[in-house]
């Protein structure tokens, strides 16, 4: 059996999750280097995708797999603290505005899951408020109102998913984002309920309004509400510290993962001191006291392809290259749209880049619900054939230090061929 009809055999949709490919154009990866994936066909694809994210520097960077080699010779998984991740951690300090002391997770979602927790124990509060059309990992607060397709009025939510706790569903509070006034009417009328909010401070590829950020940090203060910036996708991508240093404006707890391990399984929750104690395991049995265990947590491998990664990261220009390639391409599709005469709008910050195809500006889920979503995969899709690795939702193009110039213009020459197409 071919590996795509083995693939569509084991794995349903033939997919890992939320990467769903139609039959036809379904592969099979073999290795990846720098900016490139291969098949096992031999084809070649840039990566655009880039592990959702994670490989911030490229496939099988050699610092980084230096790094991993060595600490795997060492011993993969010890479930205690250990040299590499302590480490990291002091450099977590240094980095992460907000960051006093750190728990490590094995995954974004398990960090979001923890940062909500500690918020509930904190406050004694049972309520979260989430933004409209945010991704918070794949648990039930996390994927409320993610794609939500009967736009409730606020704050009513709608999960995402079956097989959620209609419990949770009660307790989470949907907002707006970008829109202030709404969002500090529904803080007046729940406050005393809300234990946190937590949100993307750029929420998937949507930057915040001026003011916006500061805004919630006011009023969370105010009402005695735990900030949660969800920096899974942002941290250390749009700044070596993420988006606290980058916009200025520094949460109660965040959570952490994707870039931050190279492309290694990795999460962390880093917050105030006063928060993040609560899991002390010597409060066992205390009002306040929070679980907290993770297996493969702070393993040394995951540890050790980190602060390799960080140390690349670190490098002088690193961030100006990022910003600069991002911006590259957002000119370059904007100048593509203008010159073929779409309706479009290009959104993104750093190396984030997407395209939607709507008159009007997007500054919110529903304004991006609004937009031309069926073009926008038939683009992809067309994208995807031509050897550009994208997730075909049509969500965001990730860039990594790896991407060369060519790798752009590959890619707005194949989109202007696209477009022509679908446009034309
Ligand atoms: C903003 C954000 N938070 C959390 C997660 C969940 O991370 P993971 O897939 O590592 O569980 C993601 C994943 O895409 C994300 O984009």
């Amino acid at each position: 059996m071919n590996p795509v009809d083995l693939s569509f055999l084991f794995f349903p949709g033939g997919s890992l999750g939320e990467f769903n490919l139609p039959r036809e154009f379904s592969t099979v990866l073999s290795h990846g280097k720098g900016s490139k994936l291969y098949d096992v066909s031999g084809k070649e694809f840039i990566d655009y995708s880039l592990s959702w994210g994670s490989v911030i520097l490229g496939h099988a960077h050699p610092a980084v797999t230096k790094a991993v080699k060595k600490q795997v010779e060492r011993g993969s998984s010890f479930s205690y603290v250990n040299e590499p991740v302590l480490e990291l951690a002091q450099e977590l300090v240094k980095a992460i505005p907000c960051a006093e002391k750190i728990r490590f997770a094995a995954s974004g979602t398990e960090a979001t899951f923890y940062a909500i927790r500690f918020s509930k124990a904190y406050t004694g509060r049972p309520r979260v408020l989430k933004f409209e059309g945010a991704y918070h990992g794949a648990h039930d607060v996390g994927i409320m109102s993610l794609f939500p397709q009967k736009l409730l009025p606020f704050p009513a939510p709608e999960p995402t998913s079956a097989g959620t706790s209609k419990r949770i569903q009660e307790e989470v509070l949907i907002a707006p984002y970008n829109d202030l006034k709404t969002t500090q009417k529904i803080i007046d009328q729940y406050g005393e309920e809300i234990a946190c909010v937590i949100m993307e401070p750029l929420q998937r590829c949507t930057p915040p309004v001026k003011g916006f950020l500061e805004g919630i940090r006011k009023k969370t203060k105010e009402k005695g509400i735990l900030l949660v910036f969800d920096e899974v996708v942002t941290g250390f991508r749009l700044a070596y510290g993420g988006a606290q240093e980058y916009y200025g404006v520094i949460p109660d707890i965040a959570a952490f993962g994707k870039a931050m391990g190279g492309g290694y399984p990795i999460g962390a929750i880093c917050g105030r001191a006063d928060i993040l104690d609560l899991c002390t395991e010597s409060n066992l049995g205390k009002e306040r006291y929070v679980w907290f265990a993770s297996t493969l947590a702070g393993n040394p491998v995951s540890a050790a392809a980190s602060l390799a990664t960080l140390k690349e990261l670190r490098k002088q220009g690193t961030y100006q290259r990022l910003h600069g390639i991002g911006e590259r391409l957002r000119n370059g599709f904007i100048t593509l749209l203008k010159e073929l005469g779409i309706s479009g709008q290009v959104l993104g910050d750093g190396p984030l880049c997407q395209v939607l195809f709507t008159e009007k500006p997007v500054v919110d889920y529903r304004a991006a619900f609004r937009a031309d979503r069926e073009k926008a995969r038939q683009f992809a899709l067309g994208l995807f054939k031509n050897g550009i690795f994208l997730n075909p939702m049509g969500t965001k193009l990730y860039l990594s230090l790896a991407h060369s110039s060519q790798d752009i213009k590959k890619l707005l020459d194949v989109s202007r061929k696209e477009l022509k197409k679908l446009f034309g």
